[in-house]
C-alpha cells in the first residue's frame, strides 16, 4: 500500500505565487494569433488581446509573464513597438524558424495591458546582444520613471498614464547561445556595465515590493558540466573586482525528448512515456546543485574594504527558472515553429515538474513555463478563430490552491513497480484547508494511497484530470476531451483517508482540519 504520512503542523516554506510564472515571445504563433489579434479582428478581443485568451488566463492568477523573449529579447528594440500602430517598422522575424514578417503591433504599451488585464505582474528582458546599456536605460526610464521627463511625457502620450514599475528585468537571455555565445567572463564583464547602467527609481527604493530585481543569465541546465562552470565562473568574475547589481540568476531548463526521430508528441509509446515522465526530475538536483553554487559564489566575495558603505555588502542572489517545460523533438519540423500538442503526457510532467518548484519553494523564487501559446509546452492552442486550452491549463488551475500557501512536511512510503516509484505526492496548506497533490505515472493500472495526517481533517473535495487513453489531447474538434473534473470520494480510514488513483492522473485532495472547541 503507498502511504503518504501529512504533518500539518510542520510546515517547511512559503510558496510564492511567483512559481507559477509564464513566458510569451515573438516565436511561432505564441503572441501574433496566440494572444493577439488586433483591434479590428472578426476574432472577439479586448483592444487587439485575443478575449478567448485573456479569460481564460484571468482564470490561472498569471502572477508574472515574462517577455520579449527568449532569443528574441537580444534583438528586440523596443522603440520597434510604440507609438501608432500604422506606424511601426516592418522588421523580419527569424527566431526558431519563424521566418514571417513583423509588423510590431504588440510592443511594450500592448504587453503592460496584457498584464494589467490578468493581473500578472511583466518582466522584461532587455537586448544585450545588438542593443546597448543606452537603449536598456531609456526603456526603462520610458516604463518606470514616474517624473515628468521627456520619456514618461513619450509613454503618457502613447497611452501609458502611470509608470508601469516593471519590478524584474532580466538582462540578456541564454548569454551562452543566441545571447551571444559568451563566456561566463565576456558576460561578466559586459553584464557589470549594464547592471550599473540601470537608473535609480527613488520613489520606489524603500519598498521591498517595488524593488527593481536585476535577473542575470544563468546556465543551460541541460549540459550538467558547462552548467557547473557557467555560474562558478560568473561568480569568480564578479568576485574579482567590485560586485556589480545582482538579485537573481536566470537557469533555464527544458526536459528534451530527442532519443527517438520517429516519436512525436503525441505519438509515442510506453517506454516513451516513462523516459519522458522520468526524466523530468532532473530539474530537481540541477535547482540544488545550482542554489549550492550561487551561495558559494556570493560567499567567495571578498569581504568589503568598508563595510559601512551600503553597496558593499554581500548581496543575497535568488535563484529563477525563467524557461521550462517539455521541448519534443517533433517540434522543430513544426509550422508553426516549435508549435507542439499538449497530451497528458505533458500534463503529468507540468505537474511533476511544478511540484518540484513547491518542493524546493526555499531554494527557487519564480518560474515560467515555456511557452504560454502555441509553442512547446503550452496552455493554449490557436488557429485563427480556433482556440482551446491543454491540459496544462488544466493542471495550472488546479494548482492554484498553493500559491501562497505553505508546503507541509510529508513522509512517505511508496510501492515500487520494477524498482520505480508509481505515486507522486505534495502538500500543502493555507488557512485550514490541506491540498494534497496524488500524480500516478503507471501508464496502466490504478493505485491506492493512503493519506494519513498529523491532525484530524474531513474531506471537502477532490479534482482530477484523466484521460482513458494517456496519449490523449484536446483538439479543434474535441476541445474539452480532456478537462480538470471533480474526483471520487475517499474512505475514510484511521487518522486520514484512502484514495484510488486512477492511472495515468494528476490529483488534487482538499482536506479541512477539524478544530475542536473545547
Ligand atoms: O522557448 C524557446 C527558446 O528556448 C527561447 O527563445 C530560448 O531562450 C530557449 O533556448
Amino acid at each position: 500500500m503507498n502511504r503518504v504520512v501529512i504533518h500539518r503542523q510542520e510546515k517547511t516554506g512559503y510558496i510564492k505565487p511567483e512559481l507559477h510564472g509564464q513566458f510569451i515571445e515573438f516565436l511561432g504563433t505564441c503572441i501574433y494569433d496566440g494572444i493577439w489579434v488586433g483591434e479590428y479582428s472578426k476574432i472577439p478581443n479586448y483592444r487587439g488581446l485575443r478575449k478567448d485568451f485573456v479569460d481564460a488566463m484571468k482564470e490561472l492568477h498569471p502572477p508574472v509573464i515574462r517577455w520579449p523573449g527568449g532569443c528574441f529579447a537580444d534583438i528586440y528594440h523596443w522603440r520597434d513597438g510604440i507609438g501608432e500602430r500604422e506606424n511601426r517598422p516592418v522588421t523580419y522575424n527569424e527566431n526558431f524558424g519563424t521566418c514571417c514578417l513583423d509588423t510590431n503591433q504588440f510592443g511594450t504599451h500592448e504587453f503592460m495591458e496584457l498584464c494589467r488585464l490578468v493581473d500578472a505582474k511583466p518582466w522584461l528582458n532587455i537586448n544585450m546582444m545588438t542593443g546597448t546599456p543606452a537603449e536598456m536605460r531609456e526603456w526603462m526610464e520610458y516604463c518606470n520613471r514616474e517624473e515628468k521627463t521627456s520619456l514618461a511625457a513619450e509613454r503618457k502620450e502613447n497611452g501609458g498614464k502611470e509608470a508601469f514599475k516593471v519590478k524584474y528585468w532580466g538582462l540578456g537571455n541564454e548569454m551562452w547561445c543566441g545571447g551571444g555565445n559568451a563566456t561566463p567572463e565576456c558576460y561578466a564583464d559586459q553584464y557589470r556595465q549594464f547592471a550599473s547602467a540601470i537608473p535609480a527609481f527613488y520613489s520606489n527604493a524603500g519598498k521591498d515590493e517595488e524593488k527593481i530585481v536585476k535577473i542575470a543569465s544563468g546556465p543551460d541546465g541541460n549540459k550538467p558540466k558547462e552548467r557547473v562552470k557557467w555560474t562558478q565562473n560568473l561568480f569568480r568574475s564578479f568576485a574579482e573586482f567590485r560586485q556589480p547589481p545582482l538579485d537573481a540568476l536566470d537557469l533555464h531548463f527544458y526536459n528534451w525528448n530527442l532519443e527517438k526521430a520517429e516519436e512525436t508528441e503525441s505519438l509515442f509509446d510506453e517506454e516513451d512515456w516513462y523516459r519522458v515522465i522520468r526524466n523530468c526530475f532532473e530539474l530537481e538536483d540541477v535547482i540544488r546543485e545550482q542554489y549550492s553554487l550561487i551561495a558559494e559564489g556570493v560567499a567567495g566575495y571578498p569581504e568589503a574594504e568598508n563595510p559601512i558603505c551600503e553597496e558593499n555588502k554581500k548581496p543575497e542572489c535568488a535563484l529563477m527558472v525563467g524557461e521550462w517545460g517539455n521541448w519534443h523533438g517533433s517540434s522543430f519540423s513544426s509550422i508553426p515553429a516549435l508549435y507542439q500538442q499538449c497530451t497528458m503526457r505533458d500534463a503529468l510532467t507540468t505537474a511533476l515538474t511544478l511540484d518540484i518548484f513547491h518542493r524546493n519553494c526555499n531554494y527557487v523564487e519564480l518560474a515560467c513555463v515555456a511557452q504560454t501559446a502555441n509553442v512547446l509546452n503550452s496552455l493554449f492552442l490557436t488557429e485563427g478563430d480556433k482556440f482551446l486550452k491543454t491540459p496544462n491549463f488544466d493542471v495550472f488551475k488546479m494548482y492554484k490552491v498553493h500559491q501562497g500557501a505553505e508546503a507541509l512536511k510529508c513522509d512517505y512510503s511508496m510501492e515500487k513497480v520494477d524498482a520505480e516509484q508509481i505515486l507522486y505526492t505534495f502538500a500543502s496548506t493555507k488557512e485550514d484547508e490541506i491540498y494534497v497533490n496524488v500524480i500516478n505515472i503507471d501508464f496502466h493500472k490504478e493505485h491506492h494511497i493512503e493519506m494519513v495526517f498529523d491532525v484530524d481533517v474531513c474531506y471537502k473535495e477532490s479534482m482530477l484530470i484523466y484521460s482513458q487513453n494517456p496519449r490523449d489531447c484536446n483538439t479543434f474538434d474535441h476541445p474539452d476531451r480532456i478537462r480538470a473534473r471533480r474526483g471520487d470520494v475517499p474512505e475514510e480510514i484511521q487518522r486520514g483517508y484512502r484514495a484510488v488513483v486512477p492511472s495515468a492522473s494528476v490529483n488534487l485532495y482538499v482536506f479541512k482540519e477539524q478544530i475542536y472547541a473545547v
